[in-house]
């Protein structure tokens, strides 16, 4: 259909059967078994009949359904409009890949992109359209228990892994079965919700949103995703939900978007919390009116909507407008002439946990966990006896938060991982995530007595990050604290690996672990890739995308601050009147862009930097690999501008590469830093090509101390 047809479409529909398409409803309305809800609960308060009027449907499904739903809306459906399936395949859908903040740590937007492919084709399979996914909230506040979601403190990993991740779902060509549509969310500024606590206000300047905050959702509509999905919280004082300002200025006219926004789970109704309107009937206008076009899982418009009408003829146009873009939408994604989508449930066996996409999940696990510390102590000998202890241990429990159609039996848990890959395990010790008892703390200590050598798994369990996951502190529990200092002061090797969902502050921990794998939640594989890498058969080569801060106190602490007039650095002879803390550093425990290797990696620049007319330019680097093993160096370019309208970030990560290179191999190349990098949005001026003099850092983290140089830019 064009869009001219899809217009007539529309002008055929009833007010009801319009309202009808912007009403998105929880499966668990159609009786889909093991379906639930996610969020607050309300009552609907519509008819049966007007509940077959809804767009699309959220959340559980599977084959079967999906075909008797869209049967039955076929049915009902005057002019045969069928229902869009949308869920939230987050990190994979059954065959589970590591949360996208652990996949940031990749430093590889391929792998993020084949891990959306590989969750398109499973998730097609089971008859879903459309995915809530890729969230690209840039977050500075590990307290915040979603930061799980985000590919962490940098807004361009976030563009980056975003904009793959929407590759990788849409395909080439949306018609085709296997593909799902991407919905880009939370717009916006979600990441920065006041103490890190969820669903709080965000007070950002419009500065830090256009320079930090939107980019990441810029590149995703560049990269075609379909829909955006508003932000549940109130930014700068305006709940995103009705906020014109944010969803027609800056998302339709600025970003250039032209697909459908949609709300979050009952943020429409929550406008009556927020204070912003009166009752549920205001609600629904006043986010009608901002531009949401898609309700999630209330029904304020659908039930509101003649009244609205009648006092407001205007209110239709809107209207109209909503469900041209939902009908575009069904329409690009072949719906019309094929509304089940060749789905099948004999397809969705075929798909689901397939040797294929584990292999691939099983990849993605290996280059997102970050090597934090190692004495030497790794990689482990295959022969070399170790005890294995810790809730973690054979817990499967390892897929993460948003993993909502994975299945946890189908996860591999450490010990399984061990003893596949023919590690020498003495013993396997589980432990509690919170107590650990003292005769626990002397048999783990007796048993490893005997090896010399532990491997602690510890962590926090999934449900302490994800949504309204948040802690005030962020360290481990006390009892897994002190089982390691015991070990260690029973002058055993101690290896930590960690499963947890956001940056931790290790203070605790670090003085006494011989070394340290930050594996995240690594998802169905993660027991194997934990083997793989604690054996050296595979090098850790992650590097963080977000700083571990040196206490709680400290935070938000991230790479790319503003610069200060009284920097701490520069001022040493200065004793107090600095930036500074007068009990802690002001640099992080692990910095963004972290991670060590089996193997060192010298970084230096091999010529000068080679300027292009369009003001690309193209950065020399040479890079060796000085050490023994063979490994993947990610190499990092950071710049700065020297003199600016504004106090500019102190560097920010310009470009970066992900390169293998055998035991001393060494190799030339050429990183591109693109033209759009010399514009910064200014106050009062908007987006202004900065000329002059930018420092250029290169590195393999974002201290990035191997080499400078200047670049003047025309
Ligand atoms: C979350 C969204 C999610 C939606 C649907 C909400 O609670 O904030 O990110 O897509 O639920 O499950």
């Amino acid at each position: 259909m064009d869009r001219n047809q899809i217009k007539l479409l529309v002008r055929q529909m009833t007010l009801k059967e319009k309202a009808g398409q912007v009403t998105q409803l929880p499966s668990r309305y159609f009786q889909v078994e093991g379906s639930q809800l996610t969020g607050t609960e309300s009552k609907l308060g519509i008819t049966e009949e007007e509940k077959w009027l809804s767009g699309s449907i959220l959340g559980k499904m599977d084959a079967k359904s999906m075909r008797r739903i869209q049967a039955e809306t076929m049915r009902r459906s005057r002019l045969k409009i069928p229902m869009l399936f949308m869920t939230d395949i987050i990190h994979g859908y059954q065959t589970i890949f590591p949360v996208p903040l652990a996949l940031g740590c990749s430093f590889n937007p391929k792998l993020a992109e084949k891990s959306a492919a590989v969750a398109a084709r499973e998730g097609s399979s089971a008859g879903y359209q459309a995915t809530f996914s890729p969230m690209v909230d840039v977050v500075r506040d590990p307290r915040w228990g979603r930061v799980m979601e985000s590919f962490g403190e940098d807004k361009r990993l976030n563009a980056d892994f975003g904009s793959a991740m929407v590759r990788g779902y849409q395909g080439e060509n949306l018609k085709e079965p296997q593909t799902l549509a991407a919905c880009v969310k939370h717009f916006a500024a979600y990441g920065a919700v006041q103490g890190g606590r969820d669903y709080n206000g965000a007070d950002v300047s419009e500065y830090l949103l256009r320079n930090q905050y939107f980019p990441p959702f810029q590149a995703c509509i560049a990269a075609g995703a379909k829909l955006v999905m508003a932000a549940f919280q109130a930014l700068n004082g305006v709940p995103a939900t009705a906020n014109r300002w944010l969803l027609e200025d800056v998302l339709r006219t600025d970003l250039e978007f032209n697909g459908t926004v949609i709300s979050d789970w009952g943020a429409v109704p929550e406008l009556i919390r927020h204070g912003v309107a009166e009752d549920e009937a205001e609600a629904g206008e006043e986010a009608l009116r901002a531009g949401i076009q898609i309700e999630m899982a209330t029904a304020a418009i659908l039930k509101n909507i003649e009244q609205y009408v009648k006092l407001n003829s205007e209110i239709e146009g809107l209207l109209d407008q909503a469900v041209e873009s939902i009908l575009l939408l069904k329409d690009e994604l072949g719906l019309f002439e094929n509304p089940d989508r060749g789905v099948n449930p004999a397809r969705e066996r075929k798909e689901l946990l397939s040797r294929e996409n584990k292999e691939a999940a099983l990849e993605a696990a290996w280059e997102s966990a970050v090597l934090l510390e190692n004495n030497g102590i790794l990689p482990l000998p295959l022969e070399k006896p170790v005890i294995l202890a810790g809730p973690y241990a054979q817990s499967r429990k390892i897929l993460g938060p948003w993993s909502v159609d994975g299945i946890t039996e189908e996860a591999v848990s450490v010990a399984e991982g061990i003893r596949g890959r023919g590690g020498n395990l003495s013993c396997v010790i589980p432990l509690g995530m919170e107590e650990i008892s003292e005769e626990e703390i002397k048999k783990t200590v007796r048993a490893a007595k005997q090896t010399k050598m532990a491997v602690l798994a510890l962590g926090e369990p999934e449900a302490w990050s994800g949504e309204a996951g948040c802690r005030s502190e962020i360290i481990l529990p006390a009892a897994q604290c002190r089982l390691v200092k015991e070990l260690h002061e029973n002058g055993i090797g101690t290896i930590v690996l960690l499963f947890n969902g956001r940056p931790l502050d290790l203070r605790p921990i670090q003085p006494y672990a011989d070394a340290i794998l930050e594996m995240w939640f690594p998802g169905t594989e993660g027991g194997n890739a934990a083997a793989d890498l604690l054996y050296g058969t595979v090098n850790p080569s992650g590097h963080l995308a977000m700083s571990f801060p040196y206490g709680s106190g400290q935070i938000p602490v991230f790479y790319n601050m503003g610069s200060t007039g009284r920097p701490k650095e520069l001022l040493e002879e200065e004793p107090r009147y600095k930036s500074q803390y007068l009990d802690i550093p002001n640099t992080p425990l692990y910095p963004f862009g972290y991670g060590l290797s089996y193997t060192t990696f010298e970084i230096s620049f091999c010529g000068e930097i080679r300027r292009k007319q369009d003001g690309t330019c193209l950065v020399p680097v040479k890079v060796t690999n000085t050490g023994k093993a063979a490994g993947k160096a990610v190499v990092q370019i950071y710049m700065r501008k020297i003199r600016s309208k504004t106090a500019r970030p102190v560097k920010e990560l310009a470009a970066y590469r992900k390169v293998m290179l055998q035991a001393g191999e060494s190799i030339c190349m050429e990183i591109t830093l693109e033209p759009a990098l010399w514009n910064y949005w200014i106050p009062n001026l908007g987006w202004t090509k900065e000329p002059g003099l930018y420092r250029i850092m290169i590195g393999t983290d974002s201290r990035c101390s191997e080499a400078c140089c200047d670049l003047i830019v025309e």
